[in-house]
């Protein structure tokens, strides 16, 4: 059967059309407006800045638009399921798209959503751990929101579970966006007339709280990313990927055990989102932190449930290393986090929840040698996996074959930057270790 392509900009200077996903579910008639697609907008390496100052905010330039849902391996059941077409509307998209980049919703009109999620970054900020209001540093690493709506679980830790719930949270966290409370971010735009008559046009009332939740929701579930390289080829242009990345797709199902986690099932192969809706302790971190008096100390300070105590911690305070433990309470998950998805991945660097690696060359090193030995709740799928250079360098050409049309040339120079950085430096490799058997674990010590 002959495969039809989607219509997509070819080279740079073209006119995409964007069908957005609010116009595709809802029906409605009206099409959003044609954008031009920078794809020669280049990602910088992350500017230094001062002590006490927020990064600057990104400009909002056009991948910063809802994404088509006319693209190759577009999940269109599964899309349905977790939208409401009814409330997806081209007007709360629009309007959650502008709070997106508002900094008034900040304590000092500084930091806006996009200061950490920069479209051009595929909404991230390339930074290992993100930088706030005055400058705080947090602990944890800004994941992409590309597909964030199909997450079941919210945050490193899965802390909540709906993106409305979710956006509440960094407005008046204090290393984020520093607002005493959201009224109190409402109030600073509930006065602007612009605001007045789009909340007015959107959910047919003036300018509230819950309402501008939603909306920033709204305009997060239209970031769809699909249409890579990897789906084409699974949607059957044989070419569409190189013989090495073949051979890695190969290699994560078989061999180098990604699929345990990055799957959904693990009978079948999984080509969607590369997610297992889970958790779990991968080893990273819990190296270098003593986490069993942490998870003492969280378990008499911090009130179970207390969701803006957790919020706090996991970004500002050294128990943030227990990740969904704080969630939970229960011992199995100290350490763990949630397994994020892979798409665009290339983009997306510095790696893991700390942010605490460089290239996808030191993710696979991790992965190779099965690290976290002294980790008493290592996951069982984490050993070692005795993958040649080769393989590695096969199971990274699969990775990179996940970069959706209009991040390929930012991933393309990524890509080259961080092989460059692997030929000098591959501090997680430890080949011995990779070739030998699993470790007996340690037993967790009484708590
Ligand atoms: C100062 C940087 C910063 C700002 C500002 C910020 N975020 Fe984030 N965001 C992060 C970090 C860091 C995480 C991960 C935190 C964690 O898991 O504990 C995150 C996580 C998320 C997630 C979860 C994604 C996932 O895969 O789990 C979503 C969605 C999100 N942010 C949306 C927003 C929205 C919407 C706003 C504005 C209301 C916002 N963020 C403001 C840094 C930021
Ligand atoms: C035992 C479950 C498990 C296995 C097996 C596994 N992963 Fe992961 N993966 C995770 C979890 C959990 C994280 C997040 C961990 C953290 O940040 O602490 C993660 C993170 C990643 C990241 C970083 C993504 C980002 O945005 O920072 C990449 C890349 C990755 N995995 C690729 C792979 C590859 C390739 C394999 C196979 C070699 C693999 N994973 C095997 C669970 C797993």
């Amino acid at each position: 059967m002959r495969f039809q392509r989607c219509v997509r900009p070819k080279s740079k200077g073209h006119l995409m059309r964007i069908t957005s996903l609010a116009v595709a579910l809802s029906c409605s008639c009206a099409l959003l407006p044609v954008t031009a697609v920078a794809e020669e907008a280049g990602v910088d390496p992350p500017l230094a800045l001062s002590p006490g100052e927020a990064p600057p905010l990104p400009k909002q330039g056009p991948l910063a638009q809802p994404r088509s849902s006319d693209q190759v391996g577009f999940l269109k059941v599964l899309t349905e399921y977790v939208i409401s077409p009814a409330t997806l509307t081209p007007a709360r998209v629009a309007l959650g798209q502008r709070l997106f980049f508002e900094p008034r919703l900040s304590g000092d009109g500084t930091v806006a959503c996009a200061t950490c999620h920069d479209p051009d970054r595929a909404f991230t900020d390339g930074r290992p751990v993100s930088v706030g209001i005055h400058g705080r540093v947090g602990q944890r690493n800004a994941p992409t929101l590309l597909n964030a709506l199909y997450n079941k679980h919210q945050f490193w830790d899965g802390r909540v579970s709906t993106l409305e719930q979710q956006a509440a949270l960094p407005i008046t966290n204090p290393f984020e966006m520093g607002s005493a409370s959201i009224a109190d971010a409402v109030s600073r735009i509930a006065g602007d007339t612009d605001y007045q008559s789009q909340f007015e046009q959107a959910f047919g009332r003036g300018v509230n709280e819950q309402d501008l939740l939603s909306a920033i929701a709204d305009y997060e579930r239209t970031l769809a990313s699909f249409d890579s390289p990897f789906d084409h080829f699974i949607a059957g242009e044989a070419n569409a990927i190189s013989d090495s990345a073949k051979r890695g797709w190969e290699l994560f199902n078989t061999k180098a055990l990604c699929h345990r986690c990055h799957a959904l099932t693990e009978n079948q192969r999984d080509a969607t989102l590369f997610i297992d809706n889970d958790f779990h302790n991968i080893g990273i971190g819990i190296l270098r932190h003593r986490v069993a008096p942490l998870a003492q100390q969280a378990e008499r300070e911090l009130a179970q449930g207390d969701l803006a105590a957790i919020d706090t911690t996991a970004i500002t305070g050294e128990m943030s290393v227990l990740g969904r433990f704080l969630v939970t309470r229960k011992q199995s998950d100290i350490a763990s986090f949630k397994t994020p998805g892979l798409r665009n991945v290339v983009v997306t660097a510095p790696y893991f929840h700390d942010g605490s690696m460089q290239t996808l060359w030191d993710v696979m090193d991790h992965y190779n040698k099965g690290d976290g030995i002294t980790d008493p709740w290592l996951d069982k799928d984490m050993q070692p996996l005795a993958l040649s250079e080769s393989e590695i360098d096969d199971v990274v050409a699969f990775l990179a074959s996940l970069t959706s049309p209009q991040y390929k040339e930012v991933s393309d120079r990524e890509y080259a930057r961080q092989l460059a950085i692997s030929k000098i430096s591959r501090p997680q490799r430890d080949t011995a270790r990779a070739f030998a058997p699993k470790p007996v674990q340690p037993a967790p010590p009484p708590f």
